[in-house]
């Protein structure tokens, strides 16, 4: 499914769009997030994720979400990113809509982990955590700092 935005901007969930090499690009050298991740695992994460959500302009990827779920009780929003050029129009927003709300987005309790965009995703209902139990997590030894994360 394609969404034309303003400016010449599209969504596309379709994964066979996407440009890897931008994607590795951004997440392992400029995100605080996956710093140092190769290129294969790039791929494995999107290969495992039930929806990816590319942002484009023309031929561009300039922005990038996904979504990991099990559809029915769980999702974890992972990856999220525009390029800094892209920043400051809207277009954060509509890419963050898409993976939590375009079709084929499951209707389930979405969890994420944020250094700095909370007001962002405060727009879509997400609230600093735990909300009702205790959050716990299990980090993996020497692997990338927070699991997986969105930006
Ligand atoms: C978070 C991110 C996806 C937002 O993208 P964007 O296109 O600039 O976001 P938008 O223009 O849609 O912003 C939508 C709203 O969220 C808010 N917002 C955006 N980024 C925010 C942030 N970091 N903290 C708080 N609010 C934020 C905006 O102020 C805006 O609200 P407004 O409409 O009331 O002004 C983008 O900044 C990003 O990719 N961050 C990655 C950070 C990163 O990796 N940095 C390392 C580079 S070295």
């Amino acid at each position: 499914m394609i969404r034309r935005l303003p400016g010449g901007y599209e969504l596309d969930d379709d994964p066979a769009r996407l440009d890897i090499d931008a994607i590795h690009h951004f997440i392992s050298e400029l995100s605080y997030w996956g710093r140092g991740r190769t290129r294969e695992r790039v791929v494995a994460t999107i290969e495992g994720s039930h929806r990816v959500v590319g942002l484009y302009r023309a031929a561009e990827q300039v922005g990038f979400a996904r979504g990991v779920s099990d559809g029915v009780t769980v999702a974890y929003l992972a990856d999220v990113y525009v390029l800094e050029a892209h920043r400051g129009r809207g277009l954060g927003l509509e890419l963050v809509r898409e993976a939590l709300e375009g079709d084929g987005a499951p209707d389930v309790h979405w969890l994420l982990h944020t250094a700095d965009a909370e007001g962002l995703y405060e727009r879509f209902g997400f609230r600093r955590g735990p909300t009702r139990y205790p959050l716990m997590e299990r980090m993996r030894p020497n692997a990338e700092a927070p699991p997986a994360s969105a930006g």
